[in-house]
């Protein structure tokens, strides 16, 4: 399976948004992941509904939304979702995950389970079905910059076995949290096929995001090798 490339909107230079998601594209991103913070469910505020429509209008990358918000399925319909976006719904976050989850089908776009680290598999296998693909934090969610809670990469490898033991062989996981140039190859390996690049990838302090998303795709590239930081 290709490996989708999903910078984090959130890691960029909001006063210099419109050059970087530029440079972005020019540089092969993939999808644009959008992180919704609501104060309830994470304890942080972040990005909104406007954002997402100025990315809609300024870019034709699909967006990868993360719904980090309680009671998403009241949600959806504040956020401009468009065939091809991919949206993530927690599966903490609401006791109708499969409605959620049709309710996203429906809208065009590719649905998404989210959990969090510690957060068992079953929460997701019911659903299988029903996504596009499961979205695996591996940190804790509410922050940039924190550091792979390790426990999270054998995850992954257990997830990727049960999807496709379940013949959902197209289903992919997104790998959500310390992406970074070490840690890149061990997710790819363990069966991530979309990347969130934040802090620890293509936005690092001293590199372009043109370098730093040709930094991730080398480390990609040398899949099983460790690349040091
Ligand atoms: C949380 C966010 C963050 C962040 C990723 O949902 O998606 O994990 O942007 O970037 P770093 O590399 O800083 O963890
Ligand atoms: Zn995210």
């Amino acid at each position: 399976m290709n490996i989708l490339i999903a910078p984090s909107v959130m890691c960029a230079d909001f006063l210099r948004l419109g050059e970087t998601l530029e440079a972005l594209r020019a540089a092969g991103a993939d999808i644009l992941h959008v992180d919704v913070m609501d104060g309830h469910f994470v304890p942080n505020f972040t990005l909104g509904t406007d954002l997402c429509r100025a990315l809609h209008a300024a870019s034709l990358l699909p967006l990868d939304l993360h719904l980090m918000v309680e009671r998403p399925e009241d949600r959806l319909s504040w956020f401009p979702i468009r065939e091809g976006d991919w949206v993530s719904v927690h599966a903490e976050a609401t006791p109708h995950l499969q409605r959620t989850l049709a309710a996203i089908r429906a809208l065009g776009a590719h649905p998404m389970a989210a959990i969090d680290p510690a957060t068992p598999l079953c929460a997701v296998e019911e659903v299988f079905d029903d996504v596009d693909g499961i979205l695996v934090m591996t940190v804790n969610p509410g922050y940039a910059g924190q550091k792979l809670i390790p426990n999270t990469i054998g995850k992954i490898r257990r997830l990727r076995a049960m999807l496709d033991a379940a013949g959902r062989t197209s289903v992919r996981i997104e790998a959500d949290g310390n992406v970074s140039l070490a840690n890149a190859p061990l997710l790819v390996k363990a069966g991530a096929s979309i990347l969130v690049a934040g802090t620890s990838s293509v936005f690092r302090k001293d590199v372009t995001v043109a370098q730093g998303m040709n930094d991730l795709r080398k480390a990609i590239d040398a899949e099983g090798q460790i690349v040091p930081d």
